[in-house]
């Protein structure tokens, strides 16, 4: 066991944790979209699937304890890496570029990294919340919530906040994905193309996904 700790406490541990915990993350977010992107197909087709997730509550909560974990170790092992890179940046130096452009990238990521947190807990407090209550009162207009409600894209401040708050996920995205395939050993690979494609997958085609749902409902469907 002790290699464990020593692991997790060594710099390259904390890095895999981060990419490990990144990659998870990253999976639940294309689920969650393609979720999501049924309320661009069919009002009644995305108020049936959330009501019969409903109905698998055991599972759901399983699953949504999985991610809280997630989330806390991501966010507990970014903390500690902002510190130790903090510590060994160069204070003044301005001849060792290598390290200060690390300090500055893990700055950015720890900044966007909160900007994603706060939206987060408001989501939660929101929309999940929101949904919670409505599948113990048996109401299924779940698509109105997040629609034309205020705690959805009827309201038109919401509505901007969720795309600032998706464009720093995709800076986020964008630099996580480099560093981790970097921290596998991947970057440098000959599977540098397929690799370079997954990136863009999720840093690009996910977040810009989610940015049109936002932009549809927000600017045009309320208009
Ligand atoms: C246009 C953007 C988004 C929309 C319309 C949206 C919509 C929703 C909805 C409707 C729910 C409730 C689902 C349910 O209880 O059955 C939900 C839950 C949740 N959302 Fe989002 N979401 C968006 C973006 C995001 C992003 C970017 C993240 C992560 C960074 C996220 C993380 C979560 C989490 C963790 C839950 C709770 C787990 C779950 O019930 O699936 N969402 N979201």
């Amino acid at each position: 066991m002790a290699w464990f700790f020593k692991f997790i406490n060594s710099s390259i541990g904390k890095k895999f944790i981060m990419a490990l915990t990144g990659l998870l993350l990253s999976l639940f977010l294309i689920i969650h979209l393609g979720n999501n992107l049924l309320l661009l197909v069919d009002e009644d087709i995305f108020n049936s699937l959330v009501g019969g997730l409903g109905g698998l509550k055991p599972l759901v909560r399983v699953i949504e304890v999985l991610l809280a974990i997630l989330f806390m170790i991501h966010i507990i092992n970014g903390i500690r890496l902002t510190i130790q890179n903090k510590k060994s940046s160069p204070q003044g130096n301005k001849v060792n570029s290598g390290t200060e452009t690390a300090s500055i990238s893990s700055q950015t990521m720890a900044i966007s990294g909160i900007t994603i947190l706060a939206f987060l807990i408001f989501h939660l407090r929101t929309i999940w919340v929101k949904f919670q209550e409505m599948h113990a009162s048996q109401d299924h207009e779940f698509f109105n919530v997040v629609a034309e409600s205020n705690i959805g894209f009827g309201n038109i401040w919401i509505t901007i906040f969720y795309i600032i708050a998706l464009i720093l996920l995709s800076m986020h995205l964008k630099h996580g994905f480099q560093s981790a395939f970097q921290t596998f050993g991947l970057s440098d690979s000959r599977y540098k193309t397929i690799i370079n494609c997954i990136a863009v997958f999720f840093w690009f085609v996910i977040p810009g996904l989610f940015i049109t749902i936002a932009i549809y409902f927000g600017f045009f469907f309320n208009n």
